[in-house]
């Protein structure tokens, strides 16, 4: 499980069994089954659909770029299919460790990594973030998750939080984007309308990743930005600030002290 210290500098990409010990759970999960069936289709249709999501990508490029140092080495948590990565590849030096529990999203990362900055993959892992993720690996400069925590039950959520601050070195940063509830507001209303009307101009192959996704049910756990900030800070992070924000979903950054 630990990650492979190549002198070649070949990256390592393996595939850890999950919390019940079957590579076939991991992908029993609908948070992660949902994206494997369609890890095809997944980048037209965050593009075309989902409000927001390049100007997400770019925020966190950003502010990789404002806060690292050179040649920082990043875990992309819940990577999907590396879009979160190869942002930051186009606007920065990075190293990108990429991790999933998809192995088709997983692979597909690989495949765009490779294509675009070969030197830049230090290699990947296919695991459910609700296990034991973390082992053997350490050392990062940030760990960047775009659209993945809020899948995670909130004992998961936090467990993930502390196992962060762990693998970070002091100093570095946790990036996540997530999609938040505050009471009284209807930001999340607003925003699936955008996406409800943004899904009806898409073509059909969109379409059907829809309805997939609602079909299997894929399950978010929202609580609001205040209680997700409180257990970054539980976890040790400091300066825990939204830094961007559309409509319900927002860009949280914390760092560890130095
Ligand atoms: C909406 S996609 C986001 C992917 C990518 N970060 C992006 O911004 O495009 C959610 C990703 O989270 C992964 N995921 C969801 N629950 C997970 C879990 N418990 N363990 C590991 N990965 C999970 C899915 O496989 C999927 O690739």
């Amino acid at each position: 499980m630990i990650l492979a210290k190549s002198k070649c500098k070949k990256p390592s990409f393996q595939i850890m069994p999950c919390q019940y010990g079957s590579l076939a759970m991991i992908s029993r999960d609908p948070n992660v089954s949902c994206y494997d069936e369609h890890a095809r289709a997944y980048d037209a249709y965050q593009l075309a659909v989902v409000p927001g999501y390049r100007e997400m990508l770019e925020m966190v490029a950003e502010a990789c770029r404002r806060y690292l140092g050179p040649s920082p080495r990043i875990l992309d948590l819940g990577c999907g299919t590396g879009n979160a990565s190869a942002m930051l590849l186009e606007k920065r030096d990075a190293r990108v460790f990429l991790l999933d529990g998809s192995a088709g999203m997983v692979e597909i990362a690989r495949a765009k990594i490779s294509r675009q900055a070969p030197e830049a993959l230090l290699g990947g892992r296919v695991a459910d973030l609700c296990s034991s993720w973390e082992q053997g690996l350490g050392g990062f400069d940030a760990v960047l998750s775009t659209l993945v925590l809020e899948h995670l039950p909130f004992p998961c959520y936090r467990e993930t939080v502390k196992k962060c601050f762990q693998i970070l070195r002091p100093g570095g940063w946790l990036m996540g984007v997530e999609g938040y509830e505050e009471p009284g507001s209807d930001m999340q209303e607003w925003f699936n309308s955008q996406m409800e009307a943004r899904r009806k101009e898409a073509d059909i192959e969109l379409s059907d990743f829809v309805a997939a996704l609602r079909e299997t049910k894929e399950v978010h756990y929202f609580t609001s930005k205040e209680e997700k900030a409180a257990w970054w800070r539980e976890a040790g992070f400091l300066q825990v600030t939204v830094l961007w924000q559309y409509l319900c979903i927002a860009l949280m950054v914390g760092r560890k002290p130095l």
